[in-house]
């Protein structure tokens, strides 16, 4: 099995994460997202790091000398929690490229963030998902996390 290494994504990255969120939100909700403005949306993050960060997942080259693959990302952003005086960590934007799936990405991106989370002395790390979503909600499950609450909205724009 090829390894997997995780590293904070550059603005090189921008069209594989774009292209990853195009693929998830087909995937997992029929949503067939803009892809000027997912293009747009995911730069600005790049631009104004405050907005949060992404990191992405790359299977080691074979051969040796050759590229690594992206294969994975997830996008991080914090949430005050006044009740702990600290942040949470959110994990949002979860893909991993449907040839790559079953090797460990995921869980080497979770793992990754989550030690990252701790040692910057958060409170916590959360994710929402789509109740449907059955292969992640094992997923994250695994990972020991636990359902705590729901979601509510009321969205302003069409997304
Ligand atoms: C959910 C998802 C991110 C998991 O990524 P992954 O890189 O395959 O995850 P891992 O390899 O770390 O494995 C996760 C678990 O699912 C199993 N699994 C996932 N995909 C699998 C596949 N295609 N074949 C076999 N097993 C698979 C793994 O064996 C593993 O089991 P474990 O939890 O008992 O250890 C990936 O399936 C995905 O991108 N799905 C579509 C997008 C999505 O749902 N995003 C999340 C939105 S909230």
């Amino acid at each position: 099995m090829k390894s997997v290494s995780v590293r904070p994504a550059t603005l090189a990255d921008a069209d594989a994460i774009a292209a990853f969120n195009l693929a998830m939100a087909q995937e997992t909700e029929g949503k067939a997202l803009d892809p000027e403005l997912l293009g747009r949306g995911v730069r600005a993050v790049f631009a104004e790091p405050a907005r949060g960060a992404y990191f992405v997942a790359e299977l080691a080259p074979e051969p040796a000398d050759g590229a690594a693959r992206v294969v994975g990302c997830l996008l991080v952003t914090r949430e005050w929690s006044d009740w702990r005086n600290g942040d949470f960590w959110w994990i949002q934007s979860v893909y991993t490229a449907p040839d790559a799936r079953g090797r460990g990405v995921y869980t080497a991106l979770h793992t990754h963030v989550v030690t990252a989370a701790r040692e910057s002395g958060a409170v916590g790390v959360r994710l929402y998902v789509e109740p449907h979503n059955a292969r992640a909600i094992s997923t994250y499950q695994h990972r020991g996390m636990t359902k705590t609450y729901d979601v509510m909205e009321t969205p302003f724009t069409r997304w």
